[in-house]
This record gives C-alpha cells, structure tokens and sequence, in this order.
C-alpha cells in the first residue's frame, strides 16, 4: 500500500472541497474570511479528513458521501490550533510554517476566525447525505459530543490546568483523550456513520480511533522534544519550558515510545472485523503515525 500517495490523494480532494465551500478571501468581512483562510490552507497533514475518508471506506462506503464530513473536521481542527496558539493559551509563535494567526491578524481577528471556522464546520457537516441507519442529527450531535466540554474543550482546559503540576498516568491520559483522541475518534466514526455502519463497526472504529488519538498525541509530545521548528512548522521545546504534562516529561523518551508503540497495536487489533482488504488502509495509516518525524 503507498501510504504517502493515499496521503496526498485525500489532501488534494478536500483542499479542493474545502475552497469550493469557504467563503473567498473578497467576501465581506474580509479581513475574517482572509484569516480564516490563512490558517486552514497552509498546509496541515490532514490526518482527520484522511482518517474520516478511509473510515468510511472500510464500512463499504464512498469517498463522496464522506467529503464534506472531512471537510468538518478539518475545518473544526483548524478552529482548535488557532486558539490553542493564542497568548493566553499556548502563546505559539509558529504554525503550519506560518506565523501563527494571531501574529498576523491580531487576538481579535484569531478568536473570531476560530468562532467562524468552528460553525462553518457544522454547516458542512450538515450537508453530509443521511442513510439508514444515521441521520444529519447523528452527524451534528457526534462532533458536537467529541469536540464539546466533556472532550475536546474539557481536555484543553485539563491541559492548561495541568501546567507546572506533576499528574498521574491516568490524569495524563485523561488530558489526551480530550484535548487529541476525541477529535481522532470523531473522524473515524463520522466516516464510518456516513457510510450507514454497524454497530460492530462503529465500535470497532470507535477503539481505533482512541487508541490511535492517544498514541498521536504521544508522538507529538515526544516530537516536541526531538524534531525542529523546519521539520515541523511550528515550535520545538515548548512542552518543557511551559512546563507541560507530557509523556516524555512524566516517564522519559523511550518509555514514551513504547507506550506509542503498544496503543497502535491495539489501535490496529481492533480492526479484526474487518476484511483484510478493507482494513488495510486505515493499518497503513496507523503505521505511518506512528513512523512520522514531522
Ligand atoms: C496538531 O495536530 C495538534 C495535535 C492534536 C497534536 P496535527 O499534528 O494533526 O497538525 P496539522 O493539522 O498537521 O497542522
Ligand atoms: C493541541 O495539543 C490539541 C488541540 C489543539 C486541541 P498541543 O498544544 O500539544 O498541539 P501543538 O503541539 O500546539 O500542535
Ligand atoms: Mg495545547
Ligand atoms: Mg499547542
Ligand atoms: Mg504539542
């Protein structure tokens, strides 16, 4: 399986999509549409609309029907690394390769492109054709739930709490399954619900995208450590100097990759209902997460 051509095969279709359903940079108020546009096409890895995609294709899916699901979480995903880098967050300077949005549009400006980024997101989703078995309000109250303050908000605030303390191993995974893993499960689910799943299936992604979020999240702590600001267009060392409950800062490097190392393989256990052939990309793509240097 080419992993890297899959890769840029997804990116290409919902960058595509994803000017089509913005607002131009000409359209008032331009200064929003501008920064919202400035965050969402600089160049991310794409990992949830790739994840939403082939998701929905291990149900007997198709890529069309899971487009604009993509879209979502891609454009949600973009709404949470614009506040996340704000001042009174994690104060990032770097983003993408690019000066955060903040730096460039103003605080003002970078809240209010979050804002719209994270309602345009469920207009998008909106627009995912329903099924048998799922309905649009299957679709809105499942990123709703994942992306809300029992998850993704819960878990930033759970992160920002956790500055300058030391936490247990639970408190940590806690933090990880908000703040990453919910948002990774959203995607596998909504591509799987957008392709009239089962039950089966669903939990079955639903263990996947958990096991692989947590690992994610693993990965880019420790990335945070030992890449640089070229390789991975934003900022290096800010766990540590922010003083950042991380995997790395808890129990070390290595008992950090192991750790990342152990949850992939029960990420890609949890494929077994699967075919071998219907499963073999969503393998491919936790293979590639865990391998990653950027
Ligand atoms: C960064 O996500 C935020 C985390 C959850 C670690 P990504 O590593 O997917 O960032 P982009 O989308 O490629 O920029
Ligand atoms: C970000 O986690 C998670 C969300 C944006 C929800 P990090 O703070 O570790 O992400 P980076 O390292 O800034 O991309
Ligand atoms: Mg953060
Ligand atoms: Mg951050
Ligand atoms: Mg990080």
């Amino acid at each position: 399986m080419d992993i890297k051509a899959l890769v840029a095969d997804c990116a290409a279709k919902v960058e595509a999509r994803l000017d089509a359903l913005l607002p131009g940079e000409d359209v008032a108020p331009t200064t929003l549409h501008k920064a919202m546009r400035y965050s969402l096409f600089a160049g991310g890895k794409r990992i949830r609309p790739l994840l939403c995609l082939q998701a929905a294709k291990a149900c007997g899916g198709s890529e069309e029907a899971a487009l604009n699901a993509a879209c979502a979480l891609e454009v949600l995903h973009t709404y949470t690394l614009i506040h996340d880098d704000l001042p009174c967050m994690d104060n990032d300077d770097l983003r993408r390769g690019r000066p955060t949005n903040h730096k460039v549009f103003g605080e003002g400006i970078a809240v209010l492109a979050g804002d719209a980024l994270l309602t345009e997101a469920f207009a998008i989703l909106a627009r995912v054709p329903g099924n048998e078995r799922y309905d649009v309000g299957d679709y809105v109250a499942e990123l709703a739930y994942r992306t809300g303050s029992l998850n993704l908000v819960g878990g930033q605030v759970l992160d920002l709490e956790g500055e300058g303390r030391r936490l247990s191993l639970d408190e940590l995974r806690a933090i990880h399954k908000g703040k990453t893993a919910a948002l990774l499960m959203a995607s596998v689910r909504l591509g799987g619900m957008s392709a009239g799943c089962t039950a089966e299936q669903l939990e079955a992604l639903t263990d996947y995208g958990h096991d692989l979020g947590l690992a994610f999240q693993i990965i880019d702590d420790i990335l945070d450590v030992i890449s640089t600001p070229e390789v991975m267009g934003k900022s290096i060392g800010k766990d540590a100097r922010e003083q950042k409950a991380t995997y790395p800062a808890l129990m070390g490097l290595e008992a950090a990759r192991a750790e990342a190392r152990a949850l992939t393989a029960s990420a890609r256990a949890a494929l077994e209902v699967f075919s071998a052939k219907r499963r073999e990309p969503l393998l491919a793509i936790s293979d590639y997460l865990l391998r990653r240097d950027y």
